[in-house]
């Protein structure tokens, strides 16, 4: 048995992922009976304010994120497991004192001395809780564990992120950090190497010889929004690109692990990112867009471009779309090329993986000039999910024509996005001390190699910006970039 007993520190705790996300989440973990018997939350936070208004304020919370109506009872064992600590976490003088109270609510709640510190708050913050934590002897205590979870940016490139996972590897081991991806909590996302690892019709063609390309679209409707300070220093390379995308990038073109130990998994997945065609300028010329959205309409309704939002400079360069055509120099995939986009203030919400198979030769169907469709396996993240599939039959109503049929798996998820829901996955992970859903240091390090290239060539450039309008699917250049090829954009 697995001793999840803890008490789970969140540094942050008035933020709004704590409101958002985490809370709800803790929420439903403890209505679907995986949270331990014995723990605690200690949510940190700089405010005055008494234990009974921030449970208050996290009550409010839950009733507006939670997937499902709070539960009286439910919500008062949660509202018991809450403390609130004033605390301002720069004050190095405040860590043992902590550390005194978390020590005397292991006796009162049998919580084993093990710990979660949950980083919840600005990246700039993470080095100096981690030191605060090691100066007090509070990373690492005899008989007890201690697990760190830090939220994405980790670093801002290459350099930071070397410089930010030394510090952290000088008081927590590797097999303690918890890097969070979100996007490794979503169902589907999780799905893939079932899918492909389960079912023989897919992994045996799952190669060059009978794929013709790969599309990654993560595309969404939504803008910068309030984030605007956050957005212009990051822009969709690192905020979407260097994480998800090279995560589920690594999951889709992987081996088959050995087994399904979390280091035999991180090692297929690392091994993707190294196999990345080398990224030079010259390749880059050819095969980046990057985009930024002016005015426009998002479901009709007239919207703001990217320059004019809150905490945006009116001459800003960063890129709110890009579209990327990679190869994979491994013997399962060269040849096959892999087209990524993302980008806000698009006309479609949606995260997609589309595998499209190659076409059969027009020998017996098709020699009079009618169009073949291909077989599409698509993998639906959201906000549908599921796994749609096309392929050919016969149309009877015409007696002599061939039409794709559609086979569709997929439903609507009432619950969409950045949900709590990936958080209940990840956060029940963490206590169970299993981080496969988790980035190992390794490879945070090869994407960040990999994306590092493709900014540095965006800053050098000169691309006029804006040059896509919100609502529309990203800059011509990205159509132009699969047609070259003779392919396009699926939208399923
Ligand atoms: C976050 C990004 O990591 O992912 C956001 O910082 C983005 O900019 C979000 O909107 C998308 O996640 P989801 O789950 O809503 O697709």
């Amino acid at each position: 048995m697995i001793d999840m007993s803890a008490i789970l520190v969140i540094f942050g705790g008035t933020g709004d992922l704590t409101h958002r996300k985490l809370m709800p989440a803790l929420y439903n973990m403890l209505l679907d009976g995986i949270v331990p018997e014995h723990f605690r939350v200690v949510s940190i936070g700089r405010r005055d304010k008494t234990v009974d208004e921030y449970r208050n304020e996290i009550r409010a919370s839950i009733d507006r994120y939670s997937r499902n109506k709070v539960d009286e009872n439910i919500w008062s064992k949660l509202c018991g497991m809450i403390s609130y600590y004033r605390f301002d976490f720069r004050d190095f003088e405040g860590y043992p004192k902590l550390k005194a109270y978390l020590d005397n609510l292991d006796k009162e709640a049998d919580t084993k001395g093990n710990r979660i510190y949950y980083m919840a708050v600005a990246p700039e913050y993470f080095e100096t809780i981690v030191h605060g934590l090691h100066i007090a002897g509070m990373a690492r205590q005899e008989g007890s564990w201690s697990r760190l979870v830090i939220e994405k940016p980790f670093g801002k490139d290459l350099k930071t992120a070397r410089h930010l996972n030394q510090k952290l590897l000088e008081v927590f081991d590797e097999k303690s950090i918890y890097r969070i991806d979100h996007y490794l909590g979503k169902e589907m996302i999780q799905n893939i190497m079932v899918l492909r690892f389960t079912n023989s019709i897919f992994e045996s063609i799952w190669n060059n010889k009978f794929i013709d390309n790969i599309q990654i679209s993560l595309t969404e409707k939504l803008g910068v929004g309030t984030r605007g300070n956050y957005y212009e220093n990051s822009g969709a390379m690192r905020d979407m690109v260097q994480s998800h995308i090279m995560q589920i990038l690594s999951l889709v073109a992987m081996e088959p692990p050995v087994n399904l130990k979390t280091d035999s998994i991180r090692t297929e997945k690392l091994k993707v990112l190294e196999a990345i065609e080398d990224i030079t300028p010259e390749f880059l010329r050819e095969n980046v867009v990057f985009g930024q959205y002016g005015r426009g309409f998002i479901d009709g309704v007239p919207v703001v471009g990217y320059r004019e939002e809150a905490n945006i400079p009116k001459d800003s360069n960063t890129e709110t779309f890009v579209a990327l055509k990679l190869h994979i120099n491994n013997f399962r995939w060269a040849g096959t090329p892999f087209y990524i986009r993302t980008g806000k203030r698009l006309g479609t919400y949606g995260a997609e993986i589309v595998i499209q198979f190659k076409d059969l030769p027009n020998i017996l169907y098709f020699s009079d000039g009618h169009i073949q469709e291909p077989n599409l396996l698509v993998i639906r993240i959201q906000p549908n999910v599921g796994v749609f599939f096309q392929f050919n039959t016969k149309d009877f109503t015409s007696h002599h024509g061939i039409v794709p049929t559609k086979m569709d798996t997929s439903y609507e998820n009432p619950s969409q996005g950045n949900t709590p829901e990936a958080y209940e996955r990840l956060i029940y992970d963490i206590l169970r001390g299993d981080s496969t859903l988790f980035s190992r240091w390794d490879e945070v390090e090869a994407s960040w190699t990999i994306a590092d290239r493709i900014i540095k060539y965006r800053e050098q450039g000169n691309v006029k910006f804006p040059n896509y309008d919100a609502g529309s699917m990203g800059p011509v250049r990205s159509f132009e970039l699969l047609a070259r090829d003779g392919r396009k954009w699926w939208n399923i």
